[in-house]
């Protein structure tokens, strides 16, 4: 069994951590819509990464931007369920300042802001918890300085990073194709088990929105499974295709993670299925956000 050395469990995500120098100030998307690509206020919108989608802009100086820390927590914590898609009934988004200032639908006189720290604090958001103590801490902070606006990034023009990392569009990033013969490469991105029956299977993508039959990250990435006290029980490989599999199953309560580089993206439930692409597909079903994603 392989140690697991990563810290901070479900915050080390490429996506959030040391992608963009950009994330040294505020990221700000204070767009009334739900595109995060460019703010009022002056900056141009950065050029994001593929993960990130395209960037806001430095807002030359208004105040609409939350502190770094608790936009960070945000992005890695809760825009994969409150985001522009409102996964699994998540009820509202948390996507930015003027999300977490609206009232909180189910505590009167509360806002998103204040209803979200009892839930933070009480390990109940995201479900199961896994916030890191420094980031309740930097969330408890702010809430307890007045939950105000900070100004977003000075002189404008950077940008990049953050927003919805599942707000790309549909491409084929390895620009190949299943080859059409069978074996473990075989039919990136479908549902295995529609054939097979396997324990556990699906195929890993560079980006959210990838077509069936295109081939999946070309590194290797390890997909692992924990049981219900966080022990990891297997650590599966990709193939060249992306593919992944093996006759065992997800346990009872247990859980599953892609990880890469030290870096990780963990799915927060307990998949009711080991057939992965069964809800992973291009554009996600029965909630999932999309394909499996590299962290
Ligand atoms: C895996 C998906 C998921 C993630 C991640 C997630 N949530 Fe939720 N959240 C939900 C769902 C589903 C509900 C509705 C069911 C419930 O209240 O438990 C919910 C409810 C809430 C509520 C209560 C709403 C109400 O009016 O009662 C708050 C507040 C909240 N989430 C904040 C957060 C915050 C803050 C984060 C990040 C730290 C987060 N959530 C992460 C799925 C998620
Ligand atoms: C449409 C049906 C279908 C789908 C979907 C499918 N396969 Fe296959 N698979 C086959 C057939 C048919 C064979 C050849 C069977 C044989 O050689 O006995 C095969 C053979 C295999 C083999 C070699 C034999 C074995 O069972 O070890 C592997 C490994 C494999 N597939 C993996 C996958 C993976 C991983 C996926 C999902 C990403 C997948 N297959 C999706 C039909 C399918
Ligand atoms: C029954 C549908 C379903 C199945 C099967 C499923 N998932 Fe998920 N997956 C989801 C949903 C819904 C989410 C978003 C909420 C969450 O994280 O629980 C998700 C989220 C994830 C995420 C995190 C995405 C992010 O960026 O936050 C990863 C990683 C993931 N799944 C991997 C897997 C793997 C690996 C398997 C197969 C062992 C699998 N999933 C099987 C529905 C499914």
């Amino acid at each position: 069994m392989t140690e697991q050395t990563f810290v901070g469990v479900k915050s080390a995500r490429g996506w959030t951590v040391g992608l963009f120098a950009a994330m040294a100030v505020a990221a700000c998307y204070t767009g009334a819509d739900s595109t995060f690509d460019g703010t009022p206020g002056g900056g141009s919108a950065g050029a994001g990464g593929v993960a990130g989608g395209a960037g806001a802009g430095g807002g030359g100086g208004s105040s609409d931007c939350l502190p770094t820390a608790v936009q960070q927590l945000l992005d890695a914590q809760c825009v994969s369920c409150h985001g522009n898609t409102l996964v699994g009934g998540a009820p509202f988004p948390t996507r930015n300042l003027a999300d977490l200032q609206a009232p909180d639908p189910s505590a009167p006189g509360a806002t998103v802001a204040e209803g979200s720290l009892a839930r933070i604090l009480s390990d109940t958001m995201p479900p199961g918890g896994g916030l890191s103590g420094a980031q309740k801490t930097a969330y408890q902070q702010w809430i307890a300085a007045g939950a105000q606006g900070v100004a977003c990034g000075g002189a404008g023009g950077a940008g990049g990073g953050g927003g919805d990392p599942y707000g790309t569009p549909t491409t084929c990033t390895s620009s190949s194709n299943w080859s059409g013969s069978n074996g473990s490469r075989m039919r990136p991105g479908e549902s295995c088990n529609k054939c097979h029956n396997f324990g556990i299977s699906g195929t890993v993508y560079p980006t959210a929105h990838e077509p069936n039959d295109c081939n999946g990250v070309s590194t290797t990435m390890q997909v692992v499974v924990t049981d219900a006290n966080g022990n990891t029980v297997l650590t599966l490989n990709t193939n060249s295709a992306g593919n992944f599999r093996s006759n065992s199953a997800i346990p009872a309560g247990g859980h599953v993670k892609v990880v890469a580089n030290g870096s990780e993206r963990a799915m927060a439930a307990t998949p009711s299925s080991g057939d992965c692409n069964l809800c992973h597909t291009e554009q996600g079903a029965q909630s999932a956000p999309g394909r499996i994603m590299a962290p």
